[in-house]
């Protein structure tokens, strides 16, 4: 049966060569919406198939090559199908078998080394996704704390289950609520009403409404949860005193602090965001980066908390997949090489500097009114935006005024060989299998890019 609801896209406008992605997407969509899994897939006028990857490149199914910079949103740090991972996992099939949901010896040896790397971590147990994570860290925030409500900033994402999916991307001017008193906004049809009223909601870096809040729920807050990093908005650092600030007031009201670092855990430092700014959590989340691209996601932190998980306590954690071998033995390879390559994160914030610098040039030269950002291997850039220090600077121009430009500014790089992820901001990630001649061509395609839209972008 095939949908009748579906447009028919101007296919005569895409940029590359692309007829098999194309008939992928006429066949996939009659049997999966939109003929993607999931909308962080989908590309206008039909989304680019990929068939593999490797290094720094992935190649579509039409055979073009491509510099990635969407590096599956930041879950591959090391590059492609790297040698250490590949090995790992290839030993693991061929020595112990795929899965057994039973214990096993990796998981323990994981966990020690997540312990040895990342400041808050004295337990960790694993799941399979970051929204699994952040919600287990929160169910053990309330159990332990006996309080209900949970505050999180606006725009940062946590993931796609119900008490956190709250106020990511929205049009915050007009259904945000004001800004010293936000109002949370459900990011999906269908999640459950009942939750609202267990979420508090504040701007990022809004350190004065954010103690007005807690003071004022501070009997009935279980955690507040945040991105240290705000990275779902391309690159946005908390301002000094905000982490810190979020540290004290869980402290003074006996609430948890969880950073979510799902994107910065492993990514921006060996033991995350919270050794690069020496503010200790609660409790974090992890994922993406910890396995190199396996599907894998980690809370950790403190003992006391931690054993208030099931077995040893009341809190409820199990799952079939949790603790997936495969997965495992990719983690514990690749924290492995993280732990014997601290040079690597020099290597990669030397490439990110190298590219802000080089882009924030060229836009100046062509007069283009453009925000680059970045921090170690994280890299963004607002069409018609200043530095953003909160999602309602973004959330100003991006989706609407901006729209536009930065897809034609995604086309532009598609047909010299680069992929962005098709966002409505642009954001790339680094990996080791970058180098300065892939930065070097990201800097001279977007310099040809501003030069021939100058008119626009000025
Ligand atoms: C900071 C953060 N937390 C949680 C998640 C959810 O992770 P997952 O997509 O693995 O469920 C994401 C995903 O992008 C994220 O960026």
């Amino acid at each position: 049966m095939t949908s009748t609801a579906q447009t028919s896209p101007d296919y005569s406008s895409w940029p590359v060569r692309s007829v098999r992605s194309r008939e992928l997407y006429d066949r996939a969509r009659s049997v999966v919406p939109g003929g993607v899994v999931g909308q962080g897939r989908i590309y206008d006028p039909y989304p680019l198939y990929i068939d593999r990857a490797d290094g720094a490149h992935v190649w579509d199914v039409d055979g073009n090559r491509y510099l990635d910079f969407h590096s599956a949103f930041g879950a591959v740090l090391l590059g492609h199908n790297h040698e250490r991972i590949r090995t790992a996992m290839e030993t693991c099939l061929r020595e112990r078998g795929v899965t057994f949901a039973a214990a096993h010896p990796l998981e323990a040896e994981l966990a020690e080394r997540i312990v040895e790397m990342v400041p808050c971590a004295e337990m960790a147990v694993f799941s399979c996704t970051g929204s699994e994570a952040t919600l287990h860290a929160l169910r053990l925030a309330r159990a332990v704390t006996g309080r209900q409500k949970v505050l999180k900033f606006e725009g940062n994402y946590h993931g796609w289950n119900e008490h956190l999916n709250w106020s990511v991307h929205f049009d915050a001017e007009n259904e945000g609520g004001p800004a010293e008193r936000p109002v949370p906004y459900a990011e999906s049809a269908g999640v459950a009403q009942s939750a609202r009223e267990n979420v508090l909601v504040v701007q990022y870096n809004d350190t004065e409404s954010l103690t007005r809040i807690v003071e004022e729920h501070r009997d009935e807050l279980a955690a507040v949860i945040v991105e240290p990093m705000f990275f779902n908005a391309g690159v946005v650092l908390a301002e000094p005193g905000f982490l810190e600030q979020c540290r004290a007031l869980c402290d003074a009201v006996g609430a948890i602090l969880i950073f979510d670092e799902v994107i910065t855990g492993f990514r921006v430092a060996p033991g995350g965001a919270q050794q690069a700014l020496g503010v200790v959590p609660d409790l974090v989340t992890m994922g993406k980066a910890v396995a190199n691209g396996m599907p894998i996601s980690v809370l950790a932190g403190r003992r006391d908390l931690l054993e208030n998980l099931s077995p040893t306590g009341p809190t409820f954690f199990s799952g079939t997949f949790y603790g997936h071998t495969l997965s495992v033995a990719a983690a514990v390879a690749c924290t492995q090489f993280l732990s014997e390559t601290p040079e690597l994160y020099d290597q990669l914030d030397a490439l990110g500097r190298r590219l802000r610098d080089g882009l924030r040039e060229a836009a100046a030269e062509g007069d283009a009114q453009v925000s680059v950002e970045s921090y170690g291997s994280v890299w963004s850039m607002h069409f018609g935006a200043s530095s953003p220090r909160t999602y309602r600077d973004i959330s100003k121009t991006a989706k609407t005024k901006n729209a536009g430009v930065q897809r034609d500014y995604q086309r532009w790089m598609l047909e010299r060989g680069v992929y962005i992820h098709p966002h409505y901001m642009i954001r790339g990630y680094l990996t080791a299998a970058h180098n300065a001649d892939h930065i070097d061509h990201v800097i001279e395609s977007s310099r040809s890019f501003f030069a021939a839209h100058r008119s626009d972008l000025s």
